[in-house]
């Protein structure tokens, strides 16, 4: 009894601590100006579940498309107007090459080594914000999570209580440093924070905003829906500044 009072005061208290750690800041930006709709967009993350439809939709969308990737052979596209670049977000000077002559980042960086602390999340966001900022890229659309921030707890309980404290409290805290350091940016950032994610279809439907999620069941979403809604952050400015949460 005393070490499940024990346990439940400690996953509070994470949840506490990662909504004061994220984000919650509200303000205007400028658009993008109308006649740059094919937008030079590099994708952070490009092999992974979301970074894959960001590349497939984005070219599809006419844009020219730069994906970062730790392993080339790990994404098997061909498309005139798709860049493969290797590189590791760690490694600044491989993350400024990609950058450069950019107009905007899109990125879905994510790893599965949860169970020890990292800064992977921060520290490779950092590295990109820095590499924005010399070479004068302007907008950065940024993934991580319902659950930190203003969002804290509206995973749900499953996640709040068992998921978050014993699996991923090290990937969520770096999570919250990792909006933390985007929203400190000079950047016209968004910060996009899914739910549970799948590998559904694309929709075309889902909730936005602010009140997304629920404290008592784990709300989903397609990574093909959150690439489409990522993807029009490029040109709306509703979120801009701010992070908005998404779910089905
Ligand atoms: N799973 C969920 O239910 C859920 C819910 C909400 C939010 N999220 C978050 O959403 C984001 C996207 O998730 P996902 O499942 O779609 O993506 P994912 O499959 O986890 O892909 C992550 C991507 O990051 C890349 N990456 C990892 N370390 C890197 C490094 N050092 N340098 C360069 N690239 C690196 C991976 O490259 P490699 O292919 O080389 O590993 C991969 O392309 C993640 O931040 C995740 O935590 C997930």
């Amino acid at each position: 009894m005393t070490l499940l009072a024990l346990y439940l005061i400690y996953a509070l208290a994470l949840s506490i601590a990662l909504a004061r750690k994220g984000v919650r800041a509200s303000t205007e930006g400028n658009f993008l100006s109308p006649e740059k709709r094919k937008l030079r967009l590099l994708i952070i993350g490009a092999t992974g579940g979301t970074g894959r439809q960001l590349v497939e939709q984005a070219l599809n969308l006419g844009h020219e498309v730069t994906a970062f990737v730790r392993n080339r052979s790990a994404l098997n596209l061909a498309n005139p107007r798709l860049r493969i670049v290797q590189g590791d977000i760690m490694d600044y000077a491989s993350v400024a090459a990609a950058v450069a002559d950019q107009d905007a980042v899109l990125s879905a960086l994510g790893h599965k080594r949860y169970f020890y602390p990292t800064r992977i999340l921060s520290e490779g966001t950092r590295n990109i914000i820095k590499a924005m900022e010399t070479h004068g890229v302007g907008r950065l659309i940024c993934e991580t999570s319902l659950g930190i921030g203003s969002s804290a707890g509206r995973m749900g309980i499953y996640y709040t209580f068992f998921l978050i404290p014993l699996i991923l409290p090290f990937y969520f805290w770096d999570k919250a440093r990792q909006e933390q350091i985007v929203a400190k940016s000079k950047l016209d950032w968004v910060i996009v924070r899914p739910g549970a994610l799948t590998n559904s279809k694309r929709k075309g439907r889902y909730r936005h905003g602010q009140r997304v999620g629920n404290y008592l069941w784990t709300v989903k979403i397609s990574r093909a829906d959150v690439a489409e809604f990522m993807l029009k952050q490029l040109e709306d400015n509703s979120y801009l500044e701010t992070s908005v949460s998404l779910s089905d």
